[in-house]
């Protein structure tokens, strides 16, 4: 979508399937926590976590807004941009007002511990600069599965994070991972992640299926009790997860590329709906459209 562009990557690159629109735009790379024993997406030693040097970011959003490039959207990489300070953040949001004035949004992942440390009203001066939205990846609502994954937060912490970015004004989008506690903690899991979604109301919640593209031994060697879900277990866990789900105003989502069965509906609303999409596939799984090995992925 956009050519010649003056920024650098470091590959590889992750953003949420939602940004794909988006001007990727790194103010750090790699992930501030990188502990997570699930997830591999910053272990390559080039992706060490540091923040980009000031001058470099800024010479990319002027160097864009030079060559008159027409950004809408920008996602700030790499996986926990907002582990910066908020001073650090304001100067590039303030610059890319500067520069690309047409970009009305700018998004970033966001952990929790991040914004610890930063008060309602800086995170509202980070909303009034232009972030609009951010991607937490909860994964779970559960404080021993949190534990046995080494996310380094808690249900605590994760609802206070959720709940001072909402009372700032930004949008959340929260993740859950589907199949993370196994078939031990699944029940567990699938009842504390909801009640941290009604806890928090999100206006956005995703699910995406656990995965191992390179292998579970990193995952199992913190967990060794850890026994799959089968197709079958995975949507008993989401009908569990939805069921309990008191949401007022949310988007939701289950169509990333890991889901067996993709669903997408608007809560409360399509509550009903979505259950009994799961509910068919579960009794007739033969008939359920689900998606095909080949073309699951991360
Ligand atoms: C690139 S990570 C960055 C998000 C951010 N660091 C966070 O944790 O909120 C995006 C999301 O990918 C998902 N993810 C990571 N490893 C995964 C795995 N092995 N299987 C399925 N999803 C995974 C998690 O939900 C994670 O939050
Ligand atoms: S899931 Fe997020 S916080 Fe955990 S290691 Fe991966 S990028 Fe970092």
């Amino acid at each position: 979508m956009f050519h010649n562009i003056p920024i650098r990557y470091v590959e590889p690159v992750y953003r949420p399937p939602s940004e794909a629109q988006s001007l990727i735009l790194p103010l750090t790379d790699g992930c501030s926590w990188n502990r997570c024993t699930f997830c591999e997406m910053y272990t390559a030693p080039q992706k060490r976590f540091r923040a980009r040097d000031e001058a470099e970011v800024l010479e990319g959003i002027r160097a864009l807004g030079e060559q008159g490039a027409d950004v809408r959207r920008i996602f700030l990489a790499d996986g926990d941009a907002l582990a910066l300070s908020t001073r650090r953040l304001l100067v590039a949001l303030t610059a890319i007002r500067e520069h690309l004035p047409q970009a009305h949004r700018v998004s970033s992942y966001c952990l929790p511990r991040n914004v610890r440390n930063k008060s309602v009203e800086e995170l509202r001066e980070l909303a009034d600069a232009g972030l609009k939205l951010v991607y937490v990846g909860a994964e779970s609502g559960d404080d021993t599965v949190l534990a046995k994954v080494n996310k380094g937060e808690t249900f605590a912490s994760t609802r206070d994070a959720l709940l001072k970015l909402g009372a700032a004004g930004i949008t959340r989008s929260v993740m859950i991972l589907n199949g993370l506690g196994g078939k031990a903690f699944c029940s567990a899991h699938a009842q504390h992640s909801a009640d941290l979604a009604n806890a928090t109301q999100p206006e956005f919640l995703a699910t995406l299926v656990v995965s191992f593209p390179s292998g579970e031994a990193r995952f199992r060697a913190a967990f060794p009790e850890w026994e799959p879900l089968e197709i079958p277990g995975l949507l008993a866990e989401m009908e569990q997860f939805l069921d309990r789900l008191t949401l007022q105003r949310t988007v939701f989502r289950s169509d990333h590329a890991s889901n067996w069965l993709s669903l997408r509906g608007n809560l409360p609303t399509d509550k009903a709906t979505l259950l009994a999409q799961l509910r068919a596939a579960i009794d007739h799984p033969e008939n359920a459209p689900l998606r095909p090995a080949w073309a699951r992925g991360l």
